[in-house]
């Protein structure tokens, strides 16, 4: 039997939340090391890459297990290159399962050692996305359960700070 001690979590975690952390906690049950791939977005995102990483480094920082790097280029060359077979992918609901089907068969047809393993979110966090986040944010809501708090502090510095009661004072 083979056993695959890594995998590969790949996204734009702009930024990461609770929903990503949780999936890799339970990821780290099955494999042994999990390197978060935060990739440049086509998405035009809030946080550049480093921060975003930063951001990802801070929620692992005492498991050694976790590594984070950025990265830009294709996922199946960055695997090939590293030797590493397995990619992580979560999925929270039905409509993920097209797009995700589709990314896993492009990636195994670039590489085709390359496995996609799909880890359903938990009940907690299925609805959970950083779009979502970020709009409940900038209108003053509350996402202290759906995100690490040092994420927070950094949502509400880069959305919150002074813009709202410029606008509504
Ligand atoms: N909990 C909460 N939210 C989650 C989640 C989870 N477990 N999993 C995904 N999401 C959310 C994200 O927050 C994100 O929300 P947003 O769109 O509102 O920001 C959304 O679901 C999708 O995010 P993500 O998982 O980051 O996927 P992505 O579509 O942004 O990333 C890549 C796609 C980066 C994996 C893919 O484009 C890639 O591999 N790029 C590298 C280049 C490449 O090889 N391209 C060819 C691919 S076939």
């Amino acid at each position: 039997m083979i056993v695959e001690n890594r995998a590969i979590y790949p996204g734009t975690f702009d930024p990461i939340t609770l929903g990503h952390v949780d999936l890799i906690n339970r990821s780290l049950q099955v494999i042994n090391e999990i390197v978060i791939l935060v990739a440049h977005s086509k998405k035009d995102p809030l946080f550049d890459a480093e921060t975003r990483k930063e951001l990802i480094a801070t929620c692992f920082k005492n498991d050694p297990r976790v590594k984070v790097e950025v990265y830009e280029g294709l996922l199946a060359d960055y695997a090939r290159r590293n030797n590493i077979k397995v990619v992580l992918r979560g999925l929270r609901g039905v409509s993920d399962f097209e797009y995700e089907f589709q990314m896993a068969t492009m990636n195994r047809r670039m590489y085709p050692d390359l496995q996609t393993l799909f880890l359903m979110a938990s009940e907690k966090f299925f609805f959970v996305n950083s779009t979502l986040v970020k709009e409940v944010i900038s209108h003053g809501g509350d996402v202290s359960e759906l995100v690490p708090s040092h994420v927070e502090k950094k949502l509400k510095e880069a959305l919150c700070s002074g813009s709202r009661s410029a606008v509504n004072p």
